[in-house]
């Protein structure tokens, strides 16, 4: 099983290093290959997305993907920055259904900003569309001023659209894994203005036809961002667009304890996948050996399940971090008074003791 390892900037370096160590410790046959990827890659190489990255990416059963950005690159063209990094392997490999679970393990039921009983329990499922929607249409640009001055451009736009084929595909994906849990479906959209999304709720109730025992209903995002707070337990798997699923998914996180926990899987058509921690590359705190591993590391076990058929090993995994959350340790953004304080290091290395 080849897995290319792709950490990128800011965290992703620590946090990889962590999941890799996990990774290792299960005894399986995996071939890792890390190559650049981001601002890392564009330093090394003058591009975000080498060829030689992409490849390899192409090449491998799997990727594990830390993060990707800084500011020191915000200045740079669109095309150089380095969340093209991302979003060009998201296109490239096809990987359209993202699957980002928000799980609240209930030893972090105090790490929320929400009231104990709102998150106690909950278990969530955003599948958000991750290669259309405003982040892929076109045209896309700055107008050029009349003087042809770039920098005074007077207007800039990008294009909202989803084709019937990438709606009923994301529908499939999100009727077929609540299938496998409480049968309920919340399609976010913003149909009572946008006309991609009015396309969006035909589609998804046109697909849910062949799904009579899976129950759909339908949300405004606003209406949804709301009631995530209000509620959350009254979700169950939430399918959306891609620009609204990162709005939602970062919301939904906090729900959890913290983003620093949220593991995350971008799949193709045929369950090849890219793993990566829901969280960004964390520029202000790299470096200092706090950042959380355990996104990255749970985003691994998802591998190990969706891509690499490997249940008994993610389930290892997955028990091993449960077992050092009840043990008390925490890093800082779990950190909670009564609990053990750890670095990156040091949480990676009790997962692996765990699951020894
Ligand atoms: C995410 C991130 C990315 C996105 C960025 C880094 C391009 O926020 O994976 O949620 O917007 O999709
Ligand atoms: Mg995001």
């Amino acid at each position: 099983m080849k897995i290319a390892v792709l950490p990128g900037d800011g965290i992703g370096p620590e946090i990889v290093v962590e999941a890799v160590k996990v990774l290792r410790a299960l005894g399986l046959s995996l071939e890792l290959e890390t190559a650049p990827v981001g601002g890392a890659a564009y330093a090394a190489l003058g591009h975000p997305l080498p060829a030689s990255t992409l490849k390899l990416a192409q090449d491998a059963d799997a990727i594990l993907f830390g993060a990707v950005g800084d500011w020191k690159y915000d200045t740079l063209d669109r095309h150089l920055r380095p969340e093209q990094a991302i979003l060009g392997l998201r296109k490239n490999l096809g990987l359209f259904a993202n699957f980002r679970p928000a799980i609240c393990y209930p030893e972090l039921v105090n790490a929320s900003s929400l009231k104990p009983e709102l998150v106690s329990g909950l278990d969530i499922l955003i599948i958000r569309e991750l290669t259309g929607d405003i982040y892929f249409g076109q045209p896309r640009g700055r107008r050029i001023a009349t003087d042809g001055n770039f920098p005074d451009a007077e207007e800039a736009f990008d294009t909202m659209r989803y084709s019937r084929p990438e709606i009923e595909r994301i529908a499939h994906v999100a009727f077929q894994a609540a299938r496998k849990r409480s049968k309920r479906v919340t399609s976010v959209d913003k149909s009572n203005v946008l006309e991609t999304f009015q396309f969006w709720k035909d589609v998804v109730i046109e697909v849910s036809e062949q799904y009579p025992d899976v129950a759909l209903d339908h949300m405004y995002v606003d209406n949804a961002a709301m009631q995530l707070v209000k509620a959350p337990k009254k979700f169950d798997v939430i399918v959306t667009g891609n620009m609204f699923g990162d709005i939602l998914s970062d919301e939904a996180s906090m729900l959890t304890g913290s983003i620093g926990m949220l593991p995350s899987a971008s799949l193709d058509a045929n369950s090849k996948g890219l793993y990566e921690p829901s969280h960004g590359s964390a520029p202000d705190i790299a470096g200092q050996g706090i950042a959380n591993p355990l996104a990255t590391i749970l985003s691994a076990a998802m591998m190990l399940r969706f891509s690499l058929n490997q249940e008994e090993a993610a389930q290892r995994i997955e028990n091993a971090v449960k077992s050092v959350l009840a043990q008390g340790l925490r890093t800082a953004d779990i950190y909670s008074e009564g609990t053990t304080r750890v670095s990156t290091i040091e949480m990676g290395n009790a997962v692996v003791k765990a699951l020894r």
